[in-house]
C-alpha cells in the first residue's frame, strides 16, 4: 500500500528520492519521508501530508548524501502524522528503515523490545524493525563485514506478515540493504548506481534493467553491484529483466490528470493487448501459454478471481468463456474466495486478474487454489509482478503503466484479453461456430477505432456532469453483460466523486431498490444487449414514472421514450460492448470529480495497489 524508493550512487540522493516518491504517491499519500547517509551520520526528514511537502522542510536542500531511502505512507497502524511517517529509526539512531506491508506480530515484538529496554516514538508496526535490527546487532559478538546483514536477517526472521524493507545504517555507510516478503520491490540496475522501488514505472526514467526480488530474498546494494542472498544468507544469482515500457508513458503527456490520459490511451492500450494474438486466418495465439490440448479438454470449471475493477472485468470474461466454450465460470471476489474453501480439483482452471499483480487478497487466493491442485493462470499488466511469479501460467495485458488510482485502460484491456483467451480456448475445443469466432475477431480488431469514437462523447459527458455533480445518490441499471458495465460505472463514480451509487441488475429493481426511486433522482442505464433492450426499457419507464432523471448509454437506435439524455456509443457484438459502453461512464466520473474540485488521481482513502489484507 505504501511506496518505497531507494538510491545508491554518486548523485545527491534527496532529489532523486523525492522525485521517485511523487511517482509512487498513488500507493499512499498521507505522509512521506526520506533518510540519507550524510557526512555526520543518518539524516531523517519526514512530514504529514503529500510528498511535495518534503520540499518545504528546513535543510532538505542541504542534504549531500548519495545513499538514501524514502517512503510514502498509507496508514495502517497509527494515524497519519509526522511521528508515524517513515523512515523510522532505532533508539540509538543507528539504523533507518522504511517498510511496506504489515507486521502482524508487532505487538509481541514490541513487548519483547520494551522488556529489553527499548522505547517507541510512533504507533506504527514498522518501528519494531529498526529496533530489532539494533537488538541483534548489539548481541552479535563477531565484528566482521556481515554483522549488519546478520542483524537484518535475524530481525526479518522474527517478522510475521508482509514486508518490503530498506535499511541504511551508519555502520555500513556505502551500502543499502533490502528484504522482501509478500510486498513488491524491484531493484533498478544503473551504471555506477542502483535504484530501489515498489514498482517499475517510478524508476523507469533511470533504467530499463531490473532485478525482481522474490520472497525471502535479501539484497545488499553498493554503487557498483548488488549481491543477493536467500533467507539463510547463502549467496544466490539473479537475472536482469529488461522492461520495454516507455518512460514517457508514465508521465502525464500534457493531460491535466493521469486518469484522463489513461482514458484517452485506451485505443493504443488495446492495440498493445491484441498485439499479435489474432493472426490473420489462423487460430488465436498465446506464445506465452503452453496449455496442452488434453488439459483444455479436461477443464470442468473455471474460477475467475480478482478485486475491484479487475473483478468487474472478470464478469465479462465469464460471459465470453461460458458463451464460446460452454464451460461454467464462477467469478469470485478474492477476499471471499481465499476464506471460502472453494470446490476445486485438478480439472479446475483458476484465473487471477490483477492490474498491478500485487493485490494481497488476489495473491493469497491464487496460493490457495494452487495448494488444492488447480492450474493457475495470472493475468496482469505488470511483468515480473508477484502474482505472475506465483502462478503456473501468466499472460499480460500490455496496457502500459496505469498510475491513476481509478482503473480505466487496465479494465478495458483485461476485458479484451479475456475475450481473446475465450476464443483461443474455443478454437482448441471446437466449441463455437467458426463464423461467430471470425466476426468476434474482426470486432476485436476494430475496437481501437471504435473506442476513439466512444471518446467523442467527452463533451456531452462534461456537460452532463455539470448538471448532476451535486447529487448525493445515483443508480446504475443494466441486464446481462450491461449489468457488468453498471457495476463498473457505479464503482468509478464512487471512487473519484464520492457520490453514493448503487448498481442493480435492472430486473432486480422491482424487488426492493425501486422503493428508493423518487422525484429528481438520477438513474443511468446501459443498453447494448439486443435481446434485453426492451426489457430494460420497461425498467427505465418504471423509474421515469416515479420522477427519475434518466441517462441511457446505448449502441442501439432508441426511441426517446421520455429518456432525458441518450448517449450513443459504436455498435459491436454483445460480448465486447462493455469495452465501449464504459468509456462515457469513465468520462462522467472524471468530469464530476473535476466539477467538485477533487483530486481525481488520488481519491481519499484509496490506494492503487492494495498489498495488505
Ligand atoms: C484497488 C484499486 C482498484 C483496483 C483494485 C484491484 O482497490 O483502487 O482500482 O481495481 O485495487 O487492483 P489490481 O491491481 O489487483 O487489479
Amino acid at each position: 500500500m505504501c511506496g518505497i524508493i531507494g538510491y545508491i550512487g554518486t548523485k545527491k540522493a534527496a532529489p532523486i528520492l523525492i522525485n521517485g516518491l511523487l511517482r509512487l504517491e498513488y500507493r499512499g499519500y498521507d505522509s512521506a519521508g526520506i533518510a540519507t547517509i550524510e557526512k555526520n551520520g543518518l539524516s531523517v526528514m519526514k512530514d504529514k501530508g503529500r510528498v511535495k511537502n518534503l520540499y518545504n522542510l528546513d535543510g532538505i536542500d542541504d542534504l549531500e548524501g548519495t545513499i538514501g531511502i524514502a517512503h510514502t505512507r498509507w496508514a495502517t497502524h497509527g494515524k497519519p502524522s509526522k511521528e508515524n511517517a517513515h523512515p523510522h529509526l532505532d533508539n540509538s539512531n543507528s539504523f533507518a528503515v522504511v517498510h511496506n506491508g504489515i507486521i502482524e506480530n508487532y505487538n509481541d515484538l514490541r513487548n519483547f523490545l520494551v522488556k529489553n529496554g527499548y522505547t517507541f516514538r510512533s504507533q506504527t508496526d514498522t518501528e519494531v524493525i529498526p529496533n530489532l535490527i539494533h537488538y541483534y546487532y548489539s548481541k552479535d559478538k563477531v565484528d566482521d563485514k556481515n554483522k549488519v546483514l546478520r542483524a537484518v536477517q535475524h530481525a526479518c526472521k522474527d517478522l510475521k506478515g508482509s514486508f518490503a524493507i530498506q535499511v541504511i545504517t551508519k555502520y555500513l555507510p556505502d551500502n543499502l540493504i533490502v528484504v522482501r516478503k509478500d510486498s513488491p520491490l524491484v531493484i533498478g540496475k544503473g551504471d555506477g548506481e542502483n535504484y530501489i522501488s515498489s514498482d517499475i514505472p517510478a524508476i523507469l526514467s533511470f533504467t530499463k534493467d531490473f532485478y525482481l526480488l522474490d520472497n525471502y530474498e535479501i539484497a545488499v546494494l553498493s554503487r557498483d553491484q548488488v549481491v543477493f542472498y536467500d533467507f539463510d544468507l547463502n549467496k544466490i544469482n539473479k537475472k536482469v529483466t529488461s522492461i520495454d515500457w516507455n518512460a514517457t508513458s508514465a508521465d502525464k503527456d500534457g493531460y491535466e490528470d493521469y486518469m484522463l490520459k489513461e482514458i484517452y490511451e485506451q485505443p493504443n492500450a488495446i492495440r498493445e493487448t491484441i498485439g499479435s494474438r489474432i493472426p490473420e486466418n489462423e487460430p488465436c495465439n498465446f506464445e506465452d501459454l503452453s496449455f496442452t490440448k488434453e488439459f483444455l479438454f479436461s477443464i470442468n470449471k473455471i474460477y475467475i478471481v480478482a478485486c475491484g475493477t479487475a473483478m468487474h472485468a472478470g464478469l465479462s470474461g465469464k460471459c465470453a468463456i461460458e458463451h464460446l466454450c460452454n464451460i461454467p465460470v464462477i467469478v469470485d471476489v478474492a477476499s471471499e474466495f481465499r476464506y471460502r474453501n472453494p470446490i476445486i480439483d485438478k480439472n479446475t482452471l483458476c484465473i487471477y486478474l490483477s492490474q498491478s499483480g500485487e493485490t494481497a487478497d488476489t495473491i493469497a487466493a491464487l496460493k490457495l487454489a494452487k495448494s488444492k491442485g488447480a492450474t493457475t493462470l495470472a493475468i496482469s499488466n505488470v511483468i515480473g509482478s508477484s502474482i505472475t511469479r506465483e502462478a503456473d501460467y501468466s499472460i499480460f495485458t500490455h496496457a502500459g503503466p496505469e498510475i491513476a488510482v481509478a482503473s480505466t485502460k487496465a479494465y478495458t484491456s483485461q476485458v479484451v484479453l479475456l475475450n481473446i483467451l475465450a476464443i483461443y480456448f474455443a478454437e482448441v475445443l471446437g466449441s463455437a461456430p467458426v463464423e461467430e469466432i471470425k466476426d468476434l475477431k474482426n470486432e476485436i480488431l476494430a475496437l481501437p477505432e471504435k473506442i476513439e469514437s466512444a471518446l467523442k462523447t467527452s463533451s456531452q459527458m462534461k456537460e452532463y456532469a455539470k448538471s448532476i455533480y451535486q447529487e448525493k445518490d445515483m443508480f446504475f441499471l443494466g441486464r446481462g453483460i450491461d449489468y457488468n458495465t453498471a457495476l463498473e460505472g457505479s464503482l468509478k463514480l464512487k471512487e473519484i466523486s464520492y457520490i453514493h451509487s448503487e448498481a442493480y441488475a435492472a430486473g432486480e429493481l422491482k424487488h426492493g431498490p425501486i422503493a428508493l426511486i423518487e422525484s429528481g433522482i438520477t438513474v443511468i442505464s446501459i443498453l447494448t444487449d439486443e435481446k434485453l433492450v426492451e426489457k430494460t426499457i420497461s425498467n427505465i419507464q418504471e423509474v421515469i414514472t416515479r420522477g427519475a432523471k434518466t441517462l441511457v448509454i446505448t449502441n442501439k437506435e432508441l426511441p426517446s421514450n421520455n429518456i432525458d439524455v441518450i448517449i450513443n456509443v459504436p455498435d459491436t457484438c454483445t460480448l465486447l460492448s462493455p469495452i465501449l459502453s464504459i468509456v462515457p461512464l469513465q468520462l462522467l466520473a472524471y468530469y464530476i470529480s473535476k466539477e467538485k474540485g477533487l483530486d481525481v488521481d488520488k481519491p481519499r482513502n484509496l490506494a492503487k495497489s492494495v498489498t495488505v489484507e
